[in-house]
């Protein structure tokens, strides 16, 4: 492998900054609408580089407006198939009605006045904590954004138990901030934060099970023994006080709390064995450690069950942390955890101005309503079945499929060069996610080899829609495979 050349940190951020020639160029290439391309000129004039749709595709699309199910358009009136719902925002589907009456509704009332409490916010809290999972009393506590409810968490687990050390997973993603930062593992993120690295030097980090590419042993025979392997290295982590954590002949433990995420989501969807996430939550009982689930991504039926860990009986996070399509569309975001805990800080340890806002809580109430009179959770695991099948239709046909895994329509499809070396198809996958864009289907490139699709449409995706969007893959990874001449299975 070739040495990396030192790069001062001026020619590392120029590595990662966008070229504006480029985007431009490409937006053309790729046969952009008129309207469009004026729109991403006007923008790059205004919009920061650091503006996260110039690293999501080589020409952002400029999209205006949607349907209740998975179809999005542009500016230029292009019909698109979403797989993404805005990165699982929208759950419920694009712009629904009930939510936007709520909203109404509550406009015309106040719309919002600093964190006061309402009754419509109390209601909420009393929901949140009757269908989070814990058998035990909760509480709440509101934030915005997914990273703001992250380190809520952090800051209440260092808090509650007086340890310092917070674990997670390598490759989770927990939020950019620079409070987050360091629980999520990104090269980009971290190669331009400066002076400093993230600053939080008592985030400890064990291997995530991703069995495709097994982190923890190059044999393992299957996914349930890659588990095994990894468990054993976080196993090993806690049982000898030279790791720094614990030291069990004076019955001392720094780990405040594992927070992580049960299935990587920016990573790419990944999926780990199913032991991983009930063998996890063993040892944190055994050393008394807070467990901590983000399931910011994974909620709100995404996986064909309210909740991920809801696959896992008897998992019972003691902070539980919700965003996303929690509102449907409208920033909104909590931390949901055992009460002792909950109360074991006082006002101004933590604020944000729109922690728990008017709207927000409208658009919360209505949304959940909607999730349960729709059974989207239902819904999400028949339509799941169906992508599973057309998806394993498509493996037998197209080399590239390396592996595709899902928990309802939470979607994970890995592409590789060969199936036998499993040499990652990154450049594969950013044209395939041009191409794709260029046909009218949304997809969203991730990966930790940037060659993985993490699926998410909208829950109210018709099967039509699904159907179109299996025979636009089934058409782009054939004209993937004859471009960048990837052989047919064995
Ligand atoms: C699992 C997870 N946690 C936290 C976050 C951060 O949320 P936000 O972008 O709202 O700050 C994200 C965002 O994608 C996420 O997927």
């Amino acid at each position: 492998m070739d040495k990396p050349p030192r790069l001062d940190f001026s020619e590392k951020l120029l590595k990662y900054r966008p070229d504006p020639d480029r985007i431009l160029e490409a937006a053309e290439e790729w046969g952009y609408g008129e309207k469009s391309r004026e729109v991403i000129k006007r923008a790059l004039e205004v919009e920061s580089l650091g503006s996260m749709p110039f690293s999501m595709y080589e020409a952002p699309p400029i999209i205006e407006r949607a349907e209740e199910t998975a179809v999005v358009y542009d500016v230029d009136g292009k019909r698109y198939i979403d797989m993404m719902a805005g990165f699982a925002v929208s759950n419920a589907g694009h712009h629904r009605r009930a939510v936007l009456e709520a909203i109404v509704r509550q406009f015309e009332k106040i719309v919002q006045y600093s964190e006061m409490l309402t009754e419509d916010r109390i209601r909420l809290g009393e929901k949140l904590v009757s269908i989070t999972p814990g058998g035990f009393p909760k509480k709440v506590f509101y934030t915005v954004t997914g990273s703001d409810a992250n380190e809520v968490a952090i800051k209440l687990a260092r808090i509650y138990t007086g340890r310092q050390y917070i674990m997670t997973q390598w490759g989770d993603y927990h939020g950019r901030t620079i409070g987050t930062a360091p629980l999520t593992h990104s090269t980009s993120t971290w190669s331009q934060i400066y002076p400093v690295p993230p600053a939080d030097t008592a985030i400890v980090r064990i291997p995530f099970p991703y069995c495709y590419r097994c982190p923890c042993s190059k044999t393992a025979r299957d996914c349930e023994s890659c588990a095994e392997e990894c468990l054993h290295q976080v196993d090993y982590m806690l049982s000898s006080k030279y790791y720094g954590l614990v030291d069990s002949s004076k019955g001392i433990c720094n780990i405040a709390a594992m927070l992580i995420e049960p299935y990587q989501s920016a990573a790419g969807y990944i999926i780990p064995p199913d032991t991983w996430l009930p063998s996890l939550y063993k040892l944190a009982r055994d050393h008394d450690i807070l467990f901590a689930l983000d399931e910011i991504q994974t909620g709100w039926a995404r996986t064909g069950r309210m909740w991920a860990v809801d696959h896992y009986p008897g998992v019972e996070p003691d902070l539980f942390l919700v965003s996303k399509s929690i509102a449907n569309g409208l920033p909104f975001a909590a931390v949901v955890g055992r009460r002792e805990i909950m109360d074991s800080w006082g006002p101004g340890a933590h604020s944000t101005t729109f922690a728990g806002y008017m709207l927000g809580v409208a658009a919360a109430l209505a949304t959940i309503e909607v999730i349960k009179k729709e059974n989207l959770a239902r819904q999400a695991e028949e339509k799941g079945k169906y992508f599973r099948q057309g998806f394993e239709d498509l493996e037998k046909k197209h080399p590239l499929i390396g592996e595709f895994q899902n928990k309802g329509l939470y979607m994970g499809l890995e592409l590789v060069r060969d199936r036998r070396s499993k040499k990652p198809a990154s450049k594969e996958t950013s044209w395939i996610t041009m191409r794709l864009l260029q046909k009218g289907m949304l997809v969203k490139k991730a990966g930790y080899y940037g060659n993985r699709f993490a699926l998410s449409p909208p829950l109210t995706i018709t099967y039509e829609e699904i159907d179109e969007a299996l025979r636009l893959f089934d058409e782009v990874l054939g004209e993937a495979e004859s471009r960048f001449n990837v052989s047919p299975a064995d």
